[in-house]
């Protein structure tokens, strides 16, 4: 039996389907280990109430040991308090005909109220990943609103797409994802991100299909990414906690500028984390820009500046 205090970690949208695969994730040790027990705290709206309890059931069910408390709430207050890691998984769903616009205005209002609940009830280390979309700047938004947190606890995913690019490069080379290293996801969560591939090693062609790759899974299974993206925020989060090595994996995170990304954007790059006690990452410096990634990593840039404009603009304070 494990000596080590539990851990608290909270997962949003925790009645939607990408939790339904994450939870189980988390709560047998994928993410923190199998000797790290763990507190799983499960947020929804109040109309999803039960439908989550009928998560909680399963999740009881799978009799995981390292799993102490399962607290399901839709109460920011007992959700936030005290955590160790937020996965930000819920969010306002884009409707049929839904502007751009009407998607960022609703969720800044979540996004807002999640950063002044982890401001307030959050541990001042918090790990935070946000997952809903739109995930950088709902990240940005999150952040603006937590000032007693440093910026660089909060980062969005791009994890999923960095995984389909080396999936896609292993299957056409026939080796293991393992030997994929190097590839990068610039810029946004979006149709604008950059898939680069020139430093990959163990790879002689291009990648391609990434940015479409979500579009087609939902052609096929009538249903978005959900076990993928569960899949790849564990890897996020397990990389962030425990270090990469000399691996290198996208994370979106708060730009310090490096490769002439304005400052405070949430901008995926290449990085390295170091794990140990501090958890921190840095951002891979001195890669050569050519003009056509030059050109790709600001359309992504330029796309991300629209969207925080967009979303300031509809913060009241
Ligand atoms: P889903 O619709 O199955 O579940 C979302 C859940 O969030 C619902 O249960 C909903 O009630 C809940 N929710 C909505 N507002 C909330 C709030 N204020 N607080 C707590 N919970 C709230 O959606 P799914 O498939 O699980 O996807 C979740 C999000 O992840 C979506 O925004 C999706 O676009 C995004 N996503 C991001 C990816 C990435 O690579 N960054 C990849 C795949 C999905």
């Amino acid at each position: 039996m494990s000596q080590k205090a539990p851990i608290r970690v909270l997962v949003t949208g925790a009645a939607g389907q990408i939790a339904y695969s994450l939870v189980n994730f988390i709560a047998k040790g994928d993410v923190f280990g199998t000797d790290q027990p763990l507190d799983l705290i499960l947020l929804d709206i109040k109309l999803m109430m039960e439908v989550l309890g009928g998560v909680v059931m399963e999740l009881k069910d799978c009799a995981l040991p390292l799993l102490r408390e399962i607290v399901a709430t839709d109460d920011y207050e007992v959700a936030f308090k005290d955590i160790d890691v937020a996965f930000l998984v819920g969010a306002m769903p884009r409707k049929q005909g839904m502007e751009r616009k009407d998607l960022l205005t609703a969720n800044v209002t979540i996004f807002k109220g999640q950063g002044q609940a982890l401001d307030k009830y959050a541990k001042k280390n918090v790990k935070v990943i946000v997952v809903g979309n739109p995930a950088n700047t709902n990240a940005l938004i999150c952040s603006k609103y937590a000032p007693s947190i440093p910026k660089e606890n909060f980062t969005a995913m791009t994890r999923l797409d960095q995984n389909r690019a080396m999936a896609q490069i292993a299957e056409r080379l026939d080796c293991n994802v393992n030997d994929v290293n190097k590839v990068i996801i610039w810029g946004n969560h979006s149709a604008t991100q950059y898939p680069d591939v020139r430093f990959a090693t163990a790879v002689k062609n291009g990648a391609t299909m990434i940015q479409k790759r979500g579009a087609a899974v939902i052609a096929a299974r009538k249903l978005s990414s959900a076990m993928s993206a569960a899949k790849a925020s564990c890897d996020h989060i397990k990389d962030w906690w425990f270090g990469t090595g000399d691996r290198w994996v996208s994370m979106a995170v708060p730009s310090d500028g490096s490769y002439g990304i304005k400052e405070g954007l949430v901008y995926s790059f290449p990085v390295i984390c170091t794990g140990g006690d501090e958890r921190k990452y840095k951002i891979v410096q001195g890669l050569k820009i050519d003009d056509f990634s030059r050109s790709k990593m600001d359309l992504s840039a330029k796309e991300l500046e629209e969207e925080r404009e967009m979303a300031l603009s509809v913060c009241k304070d």
